[in-house]
């Protein structure tokens, strides 16, 4: 399952991912986090200690994902896989586990906390670069990631609706959205809501820096109660935490603490729809092609004569038998 949080600049998305990813590590094997973000400070922000493992940024080495997704399908031909090719039976997968040798060679390591990280801008990117490009290899990543109900993937994003204009946008179960309670913060998530309407059921809000009943009221005016996951209070907590008084992340987690389990408990009632995820897949992929892929490459049709046959029930069924005979 895979979520993420998501909403304006400086709304509290990046600590509510640590926080969310701390509480899920507390009683779970296994976490993947993600750091979608351009500005990259989950890191920082997990306050798990030193990670160990080289750091790899997504972005950089986007070729090289691919080139190990593609693994032996020969559908393509010559045309370059991007990061909305739909993926094909001879396709290589991706599952949510510490053994996984993409996940496991990419990913920087605290404890049960593996990390991705899609990385900054470079000098080289300034004024050619566009942040959906660095995108692509973590399109790719979800589009082959056969992840269960019981795999935990956390991504925290870009601020902003940015990632409705990539196929990021239906690649997580949940997007929760992190709204402070001023206009312009609520006006975030009622923009995606207006341009994403098709992802409505699977969008909610948590409430971050609610000062007082003035501020819940406030919420409630503009966000439909059944969407509302719950308030997180300004902390005192946290900015004690952020002068210095270690113990004090503790009593910050507490006072997140029911927020996450509403959210974990909604997260994990989803069910994923994995043939509507690729019919929405391969609709993207037509689309970016149409719209400009294939005059970038040249000319070709990128979209065109791919494996028919590929459906990820095949692929996962097949992984469960593989598993059951070792
Ligand atoms: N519940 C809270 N109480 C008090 N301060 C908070 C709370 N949540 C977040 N903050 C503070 O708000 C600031 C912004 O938080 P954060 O970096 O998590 O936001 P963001 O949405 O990830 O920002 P960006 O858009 O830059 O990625 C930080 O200084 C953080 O400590
Ligand atoms: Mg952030």
């Amino acid at each position: 399952m895979r979520i993420a949080f998501l909403g304006k600049g400086g709304a509290g998305k990046t600590t509510t991912s640590a926080g969310f990813i701390r509480y899920l590590a507390n009683k779970h094997p296994f976490v993947l986090a993600i750091d979608a973000d351009v500005n990259a400070h989950l890191k920082g922000a997990l306050h798990l200690g030193k990670l160990e493992g080289q750091e790899y940024e997504l972005g950089e080495i986007r070729n090289d994902i691919i080139e190990y997704l593609k693994g032996e399908r020969t559908d393509l031909g010559e045309r370059p896989m991007v990061g909305t090719t739909p993926p094909s039976l001879k396709s290589r997968f991706v599952k949510v586990s510490p053994d996984d040798t993409l996940i496991n060679k990419y990913s920087q390591k605290a404890g049960n906390v593996y990390l991705l990280t899609v990385g900054t801008y470079k000098e080289a990117d300034v004024g050619g670069a566009c942040y959906h490009v660095k995108l692509t290899g973590l399109q790719s990543f979800f589009h082959h990631l056969l992840d269960g109900p019981n795999d935990l993937v956390v991504a925290d994003t870009t601020a902003g609706t940015d990632n409705v204009a990539t196929s990021l946008s239906f690649a997580y179960d949940m997007n929760v959205f992190v709204v402070e309670p001023t206009m312009k913060s609520v006006k975030v998530y009622l923009d995606f809501l207006s341009v994403a309407p098709h992802l409505a059921d699977r969008t909610y809000v948590i409430a971050n820096k609610v000062d007082g009943e003035g501020d819940a009221q406030f919420i409630a005016k503009h966000v439909t109660a059944d969407r509302i996951l719950g308030l997180v209070p300004q902390s005192k907590h946290l900015k004690r935490f952020e002068q210095g008084k270690k113990e004090a992340l503790n009593d910050f987690m507490t006072e997140q603490q029911p927020v996450f389990e509403k959210v974990f408990q909604t997260w994990t009632s989803k069910n994923r729809d994995w043939n509507g995820y690729l019919t929405r897949l391969k609709d993207t992929h037509t689309k970016v092609c149409r719209d400009w892929l294939d005059d970038y490459f040249g000319g070709v049709k990128l979209d065109e004569n791919l494996d028919n046959e590929f459906s990820y029930k095949q692929v996962i069924e097949k992984s469960l038998k593989e598993l059951a005979l070792v």
